[in-house]
C-alpha cells in the first residue's frame, strides 16, 4: 500500500487534463535540471544518496541517547520544522508527561526571552546534548540559542561532555558554525550546497533528531525512495500523485482559489502542516504570486474556523490528509442511562466517528464552494511519512515551475533581517541604521 491522491471533489478529469502539458514541462525542467534554481536540486535524489550516511547518523543518535536525558535541537525554518513534524507525528500525544528519555526539545526557532529562560531552567542539573543545525551557520536565532546553551552545558556537565554531546550540522566549509565546530572539534554532519533548508528533512538535518527521538530513519528513507519511484518522470500523469496534486492546486489557483488549507484529523499531524506551510510558502510566494498555504486541525478548528470555511469568502481550497488506520483501537462504551444520548455510537470505534466527521465535513465544504483534494495515508508511521514528505517536496518543485518562479530561493526573508540588524546596530549596517532610525 502507498499514499494516494484524489481530486474527485475538486475538479473534473477534463479540467485537470488541460494542465497535463504544463505539468510535464515542469517535471522535465526539474528532472533535467534546466529550470530556475537548478543548483538546488540535491534533494531530488536524497532518498538514495543519503543511504551511505544512515549508519553514521544512527550511531551518533545512539551515543546521544545513551548519554543525555534531554536533547536540544537548535535550528529555525527548514533546519527545524521537518524534524519536529516527523517526531511529533510519531510520538505519543503526551510524550512530555510520560518521561521517556531522552526528551527532544527545540531552541533557536524564536528569540523569546521567556522561552529561552524556561528552557535553561528545564535543562538545569540535567545531562543534555545539543544538535546545532544551520546551513548558513550565521542565522541569528539559532546562533543566539547555541551560545547560551553551549555555555550552560560546559558549566553544568564539563568541557569533555560538551565536546562529545554537541553535534553540528552545517555547510561543509562556510559559516560561523563550521568555524566553531572545527575549532572545538565537535562531530559534524554536512548539509550539501545543493539542498535548501526546507528540502533538507531527509538529510542529517532531519534524520539525526528523528533518530535521537528513537524513530526508524531507515524506514523513513525507504518510504521516500518508494515515492521517488512512484513520482518518476516515466509514470503516466494520471498515476503520478505529485503531478496530479500540482496540477489540481494550480488549476484551482487559476480559478481564484488563492488559499490552500491543509487539513488533518489527527492533532499529531499539526507540525506536518507547519513544515508543509514553509515548504510551499517559501517556495511559491514570490513575484506577487503564489497560493497562500494555511492549515487547520479538525475537528478542533471546525469549532473556530469552520464558519469561515463554510460561508466566508470563496477563495479557499482544502487538501485533507486522511489517515486510513490509526495506531490504536478504542471502542465507545454503552451506558445504561444514556443521559448524553450517545448510545447510538456504542460499540463503534472512535475512529469511525472521526471518519464520519471527515466525510460530512468534506461534503459540506464542497457544497459550500470549497474544492477538496485528499491525500490518503495508510498509517502514521515512518514509512508512510517518508512517502508523504517526498510527495510534498516533488509536487512543490513541479508546482513552483508551473508558476514560473524559482522555487528554491527565498529573497524575501532577508528584508526583516536587514532591518533587525540595522536596529541592533550590527557592525557593517551603519547606513541602514541611520536610515531606519530616521523613520521611527
Ligand atoms: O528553507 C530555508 O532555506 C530557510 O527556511 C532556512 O532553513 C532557515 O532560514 C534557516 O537557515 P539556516 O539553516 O542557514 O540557519
Amino acid at each position: 500500500m502507498n499514499i494516494s491522491f484524489s481530486y474527485n471533489n475538486a475538479l473534473t478529469t477534463e479540467a485537470l487534463t488541460q494542465y497535463q502539458a504544463a505539468v510535464k514541462a515542469a517535471q522535465n525542467e526539474l528532472v533535467q535540471g534546466t529550470g530556475l534554481g537548478n543548483d538546488f536540486l540535491g534533494w531530488l535524489h536524497l532518498p538514495t544518496d543519503i543511504r551511505s550516511q544512515l549508519d553514521d547518523i544512527q550511531a551518533c543518535a545512539n551515543m546521544l541517547r545513551s548519554k543525555c536525558d534531554i536533547i536540544v535541537c537548535i535550528g529555525i525554518g527548514g533546519s527545524y520544522l521537518g524534524a519536529k513534524a516527523v517526531i511529533e507525528a510519531l510520538s505519543s500525544s503526551f510524550a512530555w508527561l510520560e518521561g521517556n528519555k531522552p526528551a527532544i526539545v527545540y531552541a533557536g526557532q524564536n528569540i523569546s526571552e521567556d522561552y529561552l529562560y524556561e528552557l535553561q531552567s528545564l535543562l538545569r542539573d540535567k545531562k543534555f546534548g545539543i544538535i546545532s543545525i544551520s546551513k548558513s551557520g550565521t542565522t541569528t536565532e539559532p546562533a543566539l540559542a547555541f551560545r547560551l546553551l553551549k555555555t550552560q552545558l560546559e558549566k553544568q556537565c564539563g568541557e569533555a561532555f560538551a565536546k562529545e554531546c554537541i553535534i553540528c550540522i552545517t555547510d561543509a566549509k562556510r559559516g560561523a558554525l563550521r568555524t566553531l565546530a572545527t575549532q572545538q572539534g565537535y562531530k559534524t554532519f554536512v548539509i550539501e550546497d545543493n539542498i535548501g533548508g526546507r528540502f533538507s528533512v531527509l538529510s542529517p538535518v532531519g534524520l539525526l533528531p528523528i533518530a535521537c527521538a528513537g524513530f526508524d530513519i531507515y524506514q523513513l528513507i525507504d518510504g521516500a525512495t518508494k515515492m521517488m519511484e512512484l513520482c518518476g518522470i516515466d509514470t503516466p500523469f494520471e498515476q503520478n500523485p505529485a503531478a496530479l496534486y500540482a496540477a489540481t492546486r494550480n488549476k484551482l489557483y487559476a480559478d481564484g482559489k488563492k488559499i490552500e488549507l491543509l487539513v488533518n484529523y489527527h492533532p499529531k499531524l499539526h507540525f506536518m502542516s507547519e513544515w508543509w506551510k514553509q515548504l510551499y510558502g517559501e517556495s511559491e510566494g514570490k513575484e506577487n504570486k503564489g497560493i497562500f498555504p494555511a492549515s487547520v486541525d479538525f475537528t478542533t478548528d471546525l469549532h473556530s474556523m469552520g464558519q469561515y470555511i463554510q460561508e466566508g469568502e470563496r477563495h479557499l481550497m482544502e487538501t485533507v490528509i486522511s489517515v486510513l488506520e490509526p495506531q490504536y483501537t478504542l471502542h465507545f462504551p454503552h451506558d445504561e442511562q444514556n443521559l448524553d444520548g450517545l448510545n447510538f455510537l456504542a460499540g463503534k470505534r472512535i475512529d469511525h466517528v472521526n471518519k464520519m466527521a471527515e466525510l460530512g465535513t468534506m461534503i459540506a465544504h464542497v457544497d459550500g464552494g470549497v474544492p477538496n483534494m485528499k491525500i490518503e495515508l495508510p498509517q502514521i508511521n515512518e514509512y508512510y511519512l517518508g512517502q508523504l514528505i517526498y510527495f510534498f517536496e516533488i509536487a512543490c518543485g513541479i508546482s513552483g515551475y508551473m508558476l514560473h518562479v524559482n522555487p528554491f530561493n527565498q529573497p524575501g526573508v532577508e528584508a526583516y533581517k536587514k532591518n533587525m540588524f540595522a536596529l541592533l546596530d550590527k557592525p557593517g549596517y551603519e547606513a541602514e541604521s541611520a536610515a531606519i532610525k530616521a523613520r521611527l
